[in-house]
């Protein structure tokens, strides 16, 4: 997970213990999917992945990546039908995220699945500094 989301540039980018977390730590409550297939250089591993966590009563997906060399072949589409489908069976009612603005793949991606855009947060990223756009998806 850690090498996918450091090959990728516009992923978050966490520190390894954060990864340590998202399995160790009980509460809050986090989803993390994994693809694990053949990679374009025909080696088996991890190809993209998807962290979620509930906060609130509303689910935030916190990071979402798939390997540069396999985008654009549904996985990351699979990933979120995948949570989406978790979460509205245990009664899950919406999903949100933060995305930044110059950020238009994944925009172009989220919109795709029916995310809307709910709000902006001035400043919310660094380095370099720019707005995120919130997105919010129903799944009741
Ligand atoms: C966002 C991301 C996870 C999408 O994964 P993916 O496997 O390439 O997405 P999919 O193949 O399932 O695409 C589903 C749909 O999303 C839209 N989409 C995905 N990538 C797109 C792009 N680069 N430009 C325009 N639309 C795009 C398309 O509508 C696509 O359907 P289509 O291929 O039939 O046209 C991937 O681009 C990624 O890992 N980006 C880097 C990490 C990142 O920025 N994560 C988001 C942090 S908030």
């Amino acid at each position: 997970m850690l090498a996918l989301e450091r090959d990728s540039a516009t992923a978050s980018h966490w520190q390894p213990d954060r990864y340590d977390k998202v399995f160790s730590e009980v509460s809050p409550r986090r989803v993390a999917l994994l693809i694990e297939a053949e990679g374009t250089g025909g080696e088996v591993g991890v190809q993209g992945f998807l962290v979620a966590r509930s906060v609130a009563g509303e689910w935030e997906i916190e990071n979402i990546v798939v390997g540069e060399g396999s985008r654009r072949r549904g996985w990351g589409r699979c990933l979120l039908g995948e949570f989406i489908g978790m979460i509205r069976a245990e009664g899950g009612e919406t999903v949100f995220l933060e995305v930044r603005e110059s950020n238009f793949a994944a925009r172009a991606f989220y919109q795709d699945s029916h995310f809307v855009e709910s709000g902006r947060r001035k400043g919310y990223y660094s380095h370099p500094e720019e707005d995120a756009v919130v997105y919010r998806l129903s799944v009741a």
